[in-house]
């Protein structure tokens, strides 16, 4: 088979040889981006003098039809072409006859695949972000269903003081509000035209980089042929900011499982988003929130995949370049799966407020509460931190929790106990009373809700 790039050859590579270089069977996933580009390219071209209309037209033509037959799915693409580029020159001038030749005239493959890249995370990235959006409006709708239901907050997973169902959701949604800040931050430079930057070095034909970009919808151009043909960096921030969203979202799936779990029963996973064991017929498996937290790895897999093949390369392009794809391509389809997967999962999952409840009344979770009660009231914060270490011990030894303790044995510890200590024992009151900026207490929560709807609203 004759190649596009043949003249100089005296023998065509072995089969293998080809299997082994070609990416089509991958980057076919560019077709969309590989047509517009070379759309935006031909009519530069035309603009520049250097096809005529009739030229241009004739090829914007031939491209348009081919861009119909993708749509479709009605395009045969060959190994023998190698990749996605040279299978779309080969389809055009079979189309249109030689003229289609001419299509390549000022560029190059390199800057070409670099175009279909950017174009291709550009519109995955605004499709990234609408998801993560539809995904908070999800958890700020469960939140405000959730301000007073209490739960247990832990460090080191250990019982430590109650919060507010609501708060605790929230803080995914900050998490996730950063997330967004990220990818759009990475938008600035996926916004950038890599197209006329030639193999490496620019090209001797008058053309006009601007206008190609504007065409695609660029806000600019690389400003260096050689950067604009070998940036990867574009595609590393992408795995990058994805990289910690899965991070947050594999936290959050840690706490989903653990919830539905017999141990805490928290929650309730809807059976729409839940699987069965093929042995044991009582199983509900949170299967979703258990493989969102393996795909993570996947993505990190990608992230340190690209990193390393980059760390070695001279400038500019090298075929080492052409694994920057899949990577790519899988990250996308974990992100924007993971994030569906997870919204209707957190939407349509029961909370179990009761079982949140009871788990607040049965711990020490407000011994904090008692140690703040003497620091109001002078003692130093150290001392009553001692005093209540003791009580809890106390309680320890007698198989009791702190509101069940007999007045005596307060009275014993100090002084500063009166009648009310029970009050501030209640875990509702806890949670009510920490009303620090940030903090759990109702109000506040309300009140970050409202924050968190703006945000929502402004984006
Ligand atoms: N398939 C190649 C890639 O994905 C396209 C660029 C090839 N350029 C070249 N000079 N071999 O990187």
């Amino acid at each position: 088979m004759k190649k596009l790039w043949g003249g100089r050859f005296q023998k065509t590579p072995e089969k293998w040889v080809d299997e082994f270089g070609a990416s089509i069977h991958f980057d076919k996933t560019l077709v969309k981006e590989d047509i517009s580009g070379s759309l935006a390219h031909a009519s530069m071209l035309k603009k520049c003098g250097i096809l005529t209309e009739e030229e241009a037209e004739k090829i914007k033509e031939g491209l348009t039809s081919l861009l119909h037959k993708a749509e479709k799915n009605e395009l045969d693409f060959s190994v023998d072409y190698e990749d996605i580029h040279l299978n779309i020159e080969k389809m055009l001038i079979d189309e249109i006859g030689p003229l289609g030749g001419k299509l390549h005239t000022a560029r190059s493959r390199n800057d070409q695949v670099a175009t279909d890249m950017h174009l291709y995370l550009k519109e995955h990235t605004e499709h990234i972000l609408d998801l993560i959006a539809a995904f908070q409006g999800v958890l700020v709708e469960k939140a405000e269903e959730h301000v007073e239901t209490i739960l247990p907050g832990y460090t080191h997973l250990q019982r430590a003081q109650p919060i507010s169902f609501a708060h605790h959701l929230l803080a995914y949604f900050w998490m996730l509000e950063r997330d967004k800040e990220r990818y759009r931050d990475s938008l600035k430079r996926i916004n950038t035209s890599p197209l006329g930057c030639g193999a490496l070095a620019g090209t001797t034909f008058p053309i006009d980089r601007g206008y190609s970009a504007e065409l695609l919808g660029f806000d600019s151009i690389y400003e260096n042929s050689l950067d604009g043909v070998s940036d990867r960096d574009f595609i590393l921030e992408f795995l990058s900011a994805s990289s910690i969203l899965m991070m947050h979202l594999s936290r959050f799936s840690e706490e989903i499982i653990l919830w539905c779990s017999q141990e805490f029963k928290f929650i309730e996973l809807d059976d729409t988003y839940a699987t069965g064991s093929s042995m044991m017929p009582q199983k509900k498996n949170p299967d979703m929130a258990e493989l969102i937290r393996g795909k993570t790895g996947r993505v990190y897999g990608s992230l340190i995949g690209l990193l390393t093949i980059m760390k070695g390369l001279p400038l500019a392009y090298n075929k080492d370049l052409q694994e920057d794809k899949e990577g790519m391509f899988d990250t996308v389809k974990t992100v924007e799966g993971s994030l569906e997967i997870f919204a209707g999962m957190i939407k349509t999952m029961t909370v179990n407020q009761n079982m949140m409840k009871k788990a607040t009344e049965q711990d020490f979770s407000n011994a904090t509460e008692l140690a703040d009660y003497l620091a109001k009231k002078g003692m130093p914060f150290r001392d009553a931190h001692e005093v209540v270490g003791k009580l809890v011990y106390t309680c320890i030894e007698k198989g009791i929790y702190l509101s069940s303790l007999p007045f005596e044995e307060f009275q014993k510890a100090s002084g500063l106990f009166e009648e009310d200590v029970y009050v501030v024992l209640d875990p509702h009151h806890a949670v009510e009373k920490r009303m620090s900026e940030g903090g759990t207490g109702f109000k506040k929560v309300k009140e970050a809700l409202q924050k968190a709807k703006q945000k929502l609203n402004n984006f």
